[in-house]
């Protein structure tokens, strides 16, 4: 047996049982007590009924103005959940909680004096305030709302305030560049803009109102842009005709806003996402079947009660946000710390500093963010005590072995069971996940959730084990994506063209003997950097776009923290000299087209690229050939002499 086996072999069999405790107070169990379900086991089993489980899921966790008629209804590959259901998600995560004075958002700036802490009634007044200026500047259901702003209290207000009305909201990162912004403001047709002066990342100021502005100078379908005032004074351009501060526009208006009452199929967000081709794809979710996916999610794996303080260290600009920082939270009522900062800013003990004084419970983070604190040192951790943390998450990429055990260790100080989530933008939910009552195993995300059922296919079709195989979801779930905005050939063709009815994720995995899953990453297409996700060919068609570059192929590199990092190889034009200037303008022109997440570590300069008699670039030749590993056939490529070129590159 080779040593790589046998390290799997050791992994598969270290197991982690939950304490006796923890599984008898879960909420899960509590559910299972009353459907009189003995067991895990059992439980997966009965919830193979999906319409069943899926509608035991909504009353758990949501409220129907009026109920549905039908639970699941499918056509071409389309699914409607609930459908004649009365809804608005605003109702349960804002509306029924519009007296209490439990605290919804602790949030901290990453200047350490700046504690805001935003009641349930807070957010609902400032929620409704928006609202109706919004109405007042000519909303209505159905149009789209382009969100360009950092993690402060006023995005899940933006966010919020557009569904009440029925507008539907494009929330895009805001370490994404101009240009990425203004193609997906495009891409949607929105209507309203909202954005801020600026916000803090290590200590300096960056200016989003000013990439705002670029952004917007080529946007027809934009009417206005609402600003909020989140630095002491940052200046900013303003247009007059089209820019509006938030503070003064709410002043005036009601706390009080009637919630638009939706379809329960209606469209809540669209989120873009990276896929295989050089363009992002507008992912669509609804208000319906999307709130019952993330609250049962949330109430189930990370066990949330009415005292617990959470914390999801995402951005609210990915999918982990939406679904869990912002509608999932609140739908159960509990207590979210949200942070602007960066993790090591100051120092690289914020977080743990973050955890003890607001004695966060429940922790949710990314493989990139551990590997980035282990590096850091224990001895970071060990000034704090984090003795409140009772359970941990991972999300976004595999967590490796090495990784998890430092977290179980160090983090959670052998106590905490770390939930180690998959799952997607598509998803709108978990979908492979430990529940507190599972037995982990280090680096797998164990099996899937209740109501989801999911595969490892070979090319073929058939279901394999203990083998590298196609992830797949044989049967739809309430959160899942409702199509892609305006391209619905691509919906297809991404998710439902290589088996038939059957969702294919895009991602390597294998299960093992004993059903447990082991999601080894995405296949060749998609990257993910620090936990983003980033096509291969949106870097290529950035760099293209460069007047001095040819061709270019980008591939990802194994990298310690990162998970992986950005390697790209570029042909120039004719006559053009290699310069090492040129190469950061190119890294810096990827930056400028996308946004920093997605500059290349690294450009090699080649005279040729490896591709088919087609003319394909075959980056997985290129990848092989880089990493060392067999490149397989090359003789059906048009110039074999190519790839070992490569290693040449400059
Ligand atoms: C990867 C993030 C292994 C996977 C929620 C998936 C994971 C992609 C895990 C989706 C995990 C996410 N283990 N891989 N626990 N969670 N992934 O859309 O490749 O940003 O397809 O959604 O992240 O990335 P996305």
């Amino acid at each position: 047996m080779e040593e790589k086996d046998l390290v799997v072999l050791l992994n598969e069999k270290r197991v982690f049982k939950p304490s006796k405790k923890l599984v008898e107070n879960s909420n899960v169990m509590k559910w299972m007590k009353k459907k009189k379900i003995k067991s895990y086991d059992e439980l997966l089993k009965k919830a193979e009924d999906i319409e069943w489980f899926w509608n035991e899921a909504a009353k758990e966790t949501v409220k129907w103005k009026k109920p549905f008629k039908k639970i699941l209804e499918q056509e071409n590959n389309y699914s409607k959940w609930f459908n004649g259901a009365k809804y608005n998600i605003v109702f349960d995560a804002l509306d029924k909680h519009k007296n209490k004075t439990k605290t919804a958002f602790i949030w901290e700036g990453e200047p350490e004096k700046e504690v805001r802490k935003i009641s349930f009634k807070q957010l609902y007044q400032e929620v409704n305030k928006l609202a109706n200026a919004m109405k007042k500047l000519g909303i209505k259901k159905g149009d789209r709302i382009g969100i360009y702003l950092p993690m402060i209290p006023e995005l899940p207000v933006a966010m919020l305030a557009s569904a009440k009305i029925g507008a539907i909201h494009s929330v895009v990162f805001s370490g994404f560049s101009a240009l990425a912004f203004r193609e997906r403001v495009n891409d949607e047709a929105a209507k309203l803009v909202i954005t801020c002066d600026g916000f803090y990342r290590r200590g300096k100021i960056i200016p989003l109102k000013k990439a705002a502005d670029e952004a917007l100078m080529e946007t027809p379908s934009v009417e206005k842009c609402i600003v909020i005032k989140r630095t002491a004074g940052e200046k900013v351009d303003w247009n007059e005709k089209r820019d509006l501060w938030y503070h003064e526009i709410i002043k005036k208006e009601k706390p009080e806003c009637k919630t638009e009452l939706m379809e329960a199929n209606d469209p809540l967000f669209i989120l873009y996402t990276s896929g295989t081709t050089g363009k992002p794809k507008g992912i669509i979710h609804d208000h319906g079947g999307y709130a019952v996916g993330t609250a049962i999610t949330l109430k189930w794996v990370f066990d949330l009660k009415d005292k617990d303080i959470w914390w999801c260290a995402a951005d609210i600009g990915w999918i982990t946000g939406h679904s869990y920082i912002v509608y999932a939270p609140l739908i159960l009522g509990v207590t979210s710390v949200m942070y602007e900062g960066s993790p090591d800013f100051p120092n690289p003990d914020r977080w743990w500093e973050i955890i003890d004084k607001h004695k966060v419970t429940v922790l949710y983070t990314s493989p990139t963010a551990i590997r980035m604190f282990m590096h850091f040192g224990e001895e970071w951790i060990e000034k704090h005590s984090l003795k409140s943390l009772r359970l941990l998450g991972s999300v976004g990429e595999p967590i490796n072995p090495e990784a998890w055990m430092w977290y179980y260790k160090f983090i959670g100080k052998e106590k905490c069971q770390i939930m180690d989530t998959w799952w997607q933008t598509e998803t709108g939910n978990h979908c492979i996940t430990p529940l507190p009552i599972t037995d982990l195993k280090p680096g797998s995300a164990t099996k899937p959730f209740p109501g989801i059922q999911a595969k490892v296919l070979n090319k073929e079709g058939k279901e394999i084990i203990n083998a590298g195989g196609e992830l797949v979801l044989l049967k739809p779930w309430p959160g899942m994506l409702k199509g892609i905005y305006k391209n619905p050939e691509k919906y297809q063709k991404t998710y439902w063209e290589m088996y038939p009815e059957i969702y294919l994720a895009g991602d390597v995995a294998r299960v093992d003997s004993d059903g447990y899953f082991w999601v080894q990453g995405r296949d060749s297409d998609v990257l993910k950097v620090s936990g983003h996700r980033i096509g291969n060919s949106e870097i290529e068609s950035a760099l293209v776009s460069h007047p001095l570059v040819a061709e270019a192929a980008a591939i990802g590199k194994p990298h310690e923290i990162k998970g992986e990092s950005i390697t790209a190889f570029v042909i120039l034009k004719k006559g053009t000299e290699i310069s090492e200037n040129l190469r950061k303008e190119l890294i810096e022109h990827v930056g400028k087209e996308i946004g920093k997440l997605a500059r290349p570590d690294e450009i090699l300069f080649v005279e040729d690229l490896p591709k088919t008699r087609s003319g394909k670039i075959m980056r997985r030749v290129i990848k092989a050939k880089v990493l060392g590993q067999d490149t397989g056939n090359i003789s059906t490529l048009s110039n074999p002499e190519a790839v070992e070129e490569l290693l040449k590159a400059k």
